[in-house]
């Protein structure tokens, strides 16, 4: 392979890419400032759960194309590619994307650089980020250093992240010359058929903004379907089901429920509001703030659905939570909607049992005071209501006579509409989903 190549950050993304690089047969050396995540990297333990990531991780640790380091000084020595991976969290109290992290890198990195590399960012930012962090680069870069930047957002989901590395639907490159093309072009080689959009800095950066902005578009036009269809006595899951048909909707991102969260579209969305409002913009995304909120909506129905099935109150009724992590496959329990509710029906006086596959240490850790289980029929145990807030498969498979021998009673509310309506209540189950009547 004939580059050598840095991954700095190693959170969910940067972790991932650092693996599937190695994986694809270059050298990699990953770094973060954090010492304890590195030791655990070098062991082969993931920080995060991710399906078929640790196998990856391991196979190249293993291999010793993979190593990690917290020095940016190694890392200057070594690469002719440095992926900046870090996160981009929204600011405490505002909507805007905090983008201190990287600019942190370059100022870490810049100084120590000695020979001709190319610095990628992968993080999505506010657009206008790229230009600047290019300038930045150059002016700390040692004089004589060929350093230059390019941008090229990242689109891999949680739980489908190897997957998406190494199949990607498409990859978007913002350049600034030929030689970074290049460079990028070779380094994607091994991916194979994959469309390349060659573009500037600015409609890079934007178009990772405009696909989670579509997406969480699409999800909260059907949750506001939903609104119409519990207002008017319809059925939102057969509406979804009708416009599927169309290849023009498609099905995808359009199954309603309790919306979405995570680390990242809800926050992406806020920041593209943010960042265009500072370029006199905010009136064409005006529309996004109406997104997030008919998305925030469906958490504090889903409270009220589940209150009216308890009779109207929580205070001391025992409620089974299934599900904490903000989807399936995950154990990420950032602006989760299912922990959302949990917490709200615990502060209305519910006891709250919950349980998750993977995400539970996470939910603990975040949430001490609520009750936990070790499975979905002990979080069952007793209960006089059990939600269904995450649709993890193991959920989606249970027997309801299973669950009907343990609870206190047969209520079921089904946040994710992953259950079948006529199989619950035919088991004697009061039923009720979001959308449904
Ligand atoms: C998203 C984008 O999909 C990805 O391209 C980008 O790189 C990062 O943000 P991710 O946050 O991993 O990925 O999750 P995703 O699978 O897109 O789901 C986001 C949320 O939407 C979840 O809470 C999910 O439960 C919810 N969702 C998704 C729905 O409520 N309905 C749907 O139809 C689809």
């Amino acid at each position: 392979m004939p580059y050598r190549l840095t991954v700095l950050g190693t959170g969910y993304l940067g972790a991932t890419h650092a693996a599937c690089m190695a994986e694809l047969g270059f050298e990699v050396l990953g770094l973060d400032v954090d010492e304890s995540k590195i030791e655990r990297l070098r062991r082969g333990e993931l920080p995060i759960h991710e399906p078929g990531l640790e196998e990856v991780l391991r196979r190249n640790l293993d291999s010793g194309r993979l190593r990690f380091t917290t020095s940016y000084e190694e890392v200057a020595k070594f690469g002719d590619v440095h992926f900046v991976c870090v996160g981009t969290p929204q600011k405490k109290g505002e909507r805007a994307a905090d983008v201190s992290y990287l600019d942190a890198v370059v100022e870490s990195l810049a100084p120590h650089l000695d020979r001709e590399c190319l610095v990628v960012g992968k993080s999505t930012v506010p657009v206008g980020t790229a230009e600047r962090l290019a300038e930045k680069l150059v002016r700390l870069a040692p004089a004589g250093t060929q350093a230059e930047l390019a941008w090229n957002p990242e689109f891999l989901r949680e739980g489908f992240a190897v997957q998406d590395t190494l199949k990607p639907d498409r990859i978007v490159l913002g350049v600034a010359s030929e030689r970074a093309e290049k460079i990028l072009r070779d380094v994607y080689a091994p991916l194979g058929e994959v469309p390349i959009v060659v573009t500037d800095f600015p409609t890079a950066e934007l178009v990772k903004s405009a696909a989670n902005a579509f997406l969480a578009t699409k999800i909260s036009f059907i949750n506001a379907m939903a609104e119409v269809c519990e207002a008017a006595g319809g059925d939102v899951t057969q509406l979804s089901a009708a416009l599927s048909y169309d290849d023009r909707i498609g099905g995808r991102y359009l199954n309603p429920g309790l919306g979405f969260g995570g680390g990242c579209l809800p926050k992406d969305i806020r920041a593209f509001t943010a960042r265009a409002d500072e370029l006199g913009a905010g009136h064409a995304l005006a529309f996004l703030r109406e997104v997030d909120e008919i998305n925030l909506r469906r958490r504090a129905r889903m409270v009220g659905l589940a209150a009216e099935a308890l009779g109207g109150s929580f205070d001391g009724r025992r409620v089974a939570v299934l599900g904490a992590a903000f989807k399936p496959d995950s154990d990420d329990i950032r602006d989760s909607p299912a922990l959302y509710v949990a917490v709200k029906i615990a502060e209305q006086g519910g006891l709250v049992t919950l349980y998750d596959p993977a995400a539970l240490a996470n939910a603990r850790a975040a949430h001490p005071h609520l009750g936990y289980a070790g499975s979905a029929l002990e979080a069952a145990s007793g209960a006089e209501a059990v939600l269904l807030l995450t649709e993890w498969r193991e959920f989606v498979a249970l027997d309801p006579e299973d669950l009907g021998a343990v609870v206190a009673a047969r209520v079921i509310v089904d946040g994710r509409n992953a259950l079948d309506a006529e199989t619950w209540r035919g088991a004697g189950w009061d039923y009720r989903a979001l959308g449904r009547p």
